[in-house]
């Protein structure tokens, strides 16, 4: 297959036992000595300008940053210049990047050809008209060459918005009411969709604090990696309105935290196809990452609708957007023509010439560096390369990758699941488990930390995204650091109930 990110496939079962193993000692984390002497250190000494931002933000920003993910601790970094593999923060200390803007940026940061583009554009109409620009059709004319399934495209501002209207045409198009998603999977923050966040069985204990229950009733959460439990859920849900929709991350929840077997998504498809559902594939991280063709390319899998997000802008603002066959797609249709059965949808800004040129001159970028298997191959290796690290430190930590997105589970901070206790423990039994959970984001923050002050930037302290503009070298250069960090990692007797 061209351009596929995805060397190889691990065994889900081997990374869950190793996953539990790590989840069932104590915590293991850089020592108190290292972490005061050197990590803290490096903020107090080399970032005294990103602290003074911080300082002043926390004054106009709730919490002091615009966005989840820029919140790290001790502070957040103030960043200044980003350029290919690497960050430069605004005391000019460099970072290798492998948050790369949370997936966004395969092809690397600020890349050029396509920031040449945008610009172009911008002189000619500015971001925005209002009206049909020609733009507009070359995306989605791009996404069908790569994805044919993607019969019809309807670009919108974010992969939130994008899940919001797959949802209300699986329900026009089935008029069944209930929607499967997998527990732990994130699919942005709409109301129905903050349920089952992060960890599987948690339904609605963790972060759906503000939205009324009742905005729950009709969305479902099944275990990750688990066909029998699917199909439960649909046996049962054919009792009280019908399965509209599957919605699943197809490497499995937050981009693959919880992997599934390679013949998972057939299943998924032939479950759907037995119950009258639609499968809608959740591809805003795998879309032009895992493969040009996406995971649906990779599991020669054909979902009935698509979700798009991030590297559909090519790393810029407005990046969304739902497609699939047409008979679905076409209940988006703008305009009056489609009658009175229509999945309405809309955003002032959405499908702007800006995000869509971005878009479409990075996925022709895409397809003529070969960025999908290049990022794979460094994905691979740095993979590789921190295996290899922890099993010469003796260290619990677990590192797997999906190509390009690679995972490095150091507490096992996401690797709960309430999902088979939620009818046998108490609900004390859970809300302990919850406060471990926490205990052991604290300390994954704390190794992101350490990362950080030794110049890598990662995602929360646990996943990694490569890209385009990494090397050999780059790779070999950040092995070089997490060695740096896991030479003052020591077992601690936190992290257990
Ligand atoms: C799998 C998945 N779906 C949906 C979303 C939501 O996309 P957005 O942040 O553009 O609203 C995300 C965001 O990270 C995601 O990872």
């Amino acid at each position: 297959m061209n351009n596929c990110g995805i060397s190889r496939w691990d065994d889900p079962k081997v990374i869950n036992e190793q996953l539990k193993k790590l989840t069932s000692q104590p915590i293991w984390e850089v020592d108190d000595d290292y972490y005061q002497n050197t990590v803290l250190k490096y903020y107090d000494d080399l970032c005294k300008k990103s602290h003074a931002v911080y300082e002043e933000s926390q004054k106009y920003i709730p919490g002091g940053v615009q966005h989840n993910l820029a919140f790290n601790k001790p502070f957040p970094m103030c960043m200044e210049r980003a350029d290919g593999a690497y960050l430069y923060d605004k005391d000019g200390n460099k970072y290798i990047d492998f948050l790369q803007a949370g997936g966004p940026t395969i092809l690397g940061s600020n890349y050029e050809p396509v920031r040449k583009r945008v610009i172009e554009l911008l002189n000619e109409c500015g971001p925005v008209t209002g009206l049909l620009h020609e733009s507009e059709m070359l995306i989605a004319r791009e996404i069908n060459k790569h994805m044919p399934n993607v019969e019809m495209f309807r670009m919108l501002g974010s992969g939130t918005e994008s899940v919001m209207a797959s949802l209300r045409i699986a329900r026009i198009a089935t008029g069944k009411k209930h929607i499967i998603k997998i527990g732990g999977a994130y699919h942005g923050w709409s109301d129905q969709m903050v349920y089952g966040l992060k960890i599987p069985g948690s339904r609605n204990l963790l972060e759906s604090h503000g939205i009324p229950g009742s905005c729950f009733g009709k969305t479902d959460e099944v275990r990750p990696n688990d066909l029998d439990m699917l199909e439960k859920m649909l046996k049962r849900n054919r009792f009280s309105g019908g399965t509209a929709a599957v919605l699943i991350e197809p490497v499995g929840p937050e981009s693959g935290t919880r992997p599934v077997a390679h013949d998972y998504n057939k299943g998924v498809r032939e479950l759907c196809d037995r119950y009258g559902a639609l499968l809608i594939f959740d591809e805003v991280v795998t879309g032009f990452r895992v493969a040009l063709s996406g995971a649906q390319g990779y599991f020669d899998v054909v979902p009935d609708l698509t979700i798009f997000g991030k590297i559909v802008a090519g790393g810029y603002p407005a990046a969304g957007g739902v497609g699939g066959k047409k008979e679905y797609a076409q209940l988006m249709a703008a305009g009056l023509a489609t009658g009175k059965h229509r999945a309405y949808v809309g955003g002032t800004l959405s499908a702007n010439p800006l995000s869509c040129i971005a878009g479409y001159t990075a996925i022709q970028e895409i397809e003529r560096t070969n960025a999908c298997e290049v990022a794979g191959k460094m994905g691979d290796r740095l993979c590789d390369g921190l295996k290899e690290l922890i099993d010469r430190y003796g260290l619990p930590f677990v590192a797997y990758n999906q190509g390009s997105i690679v995972h490095l589970e150091c507490t096992g901070a996401m690797s709960f699941d309430f999902s088979s206790m939620y009818f046998l423990k108490s609900a004390t039994g859970l809300l302990k488990h919850k406060d471990m959970m926490y205990v052991r984001k604290d300390s994954m923050e704390r190794m992101g930390a350490a990362y950080m002050a030794n110049g890598i930037v990662t995602l929360a302290g646990s996943r990694l995204y490569t890209s385009l503009a990494d090397t050999p070298e780059i790779i070999d250069e950040a092995l070089n650091r997490f060695e740096e960090v896991f030479k003052h990692v020591k077992k601690t007797d936190k992290g257990l109930l």
